[in-house]
């Protein structure tokens, strides 16, 4: 896509970060996997594993919220060498937006040519109950923001002639579809929607959750997207996918925490470990 040469278009430069990285691992990962809130543990179905700790890679963002240590994993999952970013930083964190997708130029600059994007989410879509699994098949950016602002990256769209209801310019048609047909073998229970991405830190009003209702959303979270928009500017291929871990605020009665939100992720590990698995094995089709 139309990005410049200039390594510090987004304003890091990667070299400092990749030879740290390379003095732990070789071997190019071909994918990465951002592993969201409570869903750092499927880096656990890998073998041959090496960690490079995030504080060992200069420009590396560091995360301030408990339970989002941010690591690069390198391993192999279905024959196929990966990475797994595990402890993604958010925006409510208060970094730029360019600092925040640096794993994803990190990655990319390693070789990883796609891209598996989890988190976790608050349904909006009614017929979501906690648990379900979403395939992202299109998204609303309300934290309006983008690592491509002042990266020189020209304006784009790119219509999905097969599924043009679904955003085939950020996640891949195809591969989503070969995605949700494994699911199906699985026997796992998936759906498709649309995901909104909020600013944060705090959940949404009530408000907020009925206007993003009525603009089309089926979960909303406070993530994903500006990876999203960051490996499309490189040319990856997505896939995402969302566990709903909650009714969105005003849906349902009671609090909602943080520690909820984990215990969720935790309940699906299994199902959703498996479905990641396929999600893998059937990139290419
Ligand atoms: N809102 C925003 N982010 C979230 C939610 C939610 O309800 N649940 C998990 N992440």
């Amino acid at each position: 896509m139309h990005t410049k040469s200039n390594p510090d278009a987004y304003g890091t430069n990667l070299q400092p970060a990749l030879e740290a990285v390379n003095t732990h691992v070789d071997g190019e990962p071909e994918m990465a996997l951002i592993l969201g809130s409570g869903l750092g543990a499927l880096a656990e179905a890998a073998s041959d594993t090496t960690v490079v700790e995030g504080r060992e890679i200069p420009g590396y963002p560091a995360s301030t919220v408990e339970g989002h240590e941010g690591r690069l994993i390198f391993g192999t999952l279905e024959g196929r060498r990966v990475v797994f970013v595990q402890g993604r930083v958010h925006l409510y964190e208060g970094y730029a937006v360019q600092k925040l997708t640096m794993p994803v130029r990190l990655v990319h600059a390693l070789g990883a040519e796609r891209m598996v994007v989890t988190n976790s989410a608050g349904g909006i879509n009614r017929t979501f109950q906690p648990g379900t699994l979403m395939f992202i098949t299109g998204h609303l950016n309300v934290a309006f923001a983008s690592p491509g602002v002042g990266a020189g990256v020209a304006p784009w769209h790119r219509a999905n002639a097969e599924a043009p209801e679904q955003d085939g310019d950020y996640y891949d048609a195809g591969w989503t579809d070969r995605a949700e047909q494994a699911a199906l073998d699985l026997g796992v229970d998936v759906r498709r929607g649309v995901y909104a991405w909020m600013l944060g830190p705090n959940y949404e009003t009530p408000a907020e959750v009925r206007a993003l209702e009525r603009m089309g959303a089926d979960a909303v979270g406070m993530s994903t997207v500006p990876e999203v928009l960051q490996a499309r500017m490189l040319g990856m291929q997505v896939v995402g996918l969302s566990t709903i871990t909650n009714p969105a605020a005003g849906l349902a009665s009671g609090e909602l925490d943080h520690d909820d939100v984990l215990d969720v992720g935790q309940r699906v590990r299994g199902d959703l470990m498996d479905l990641v698995r396929r999600i893998v094995r059937v990139a290419e089709g």
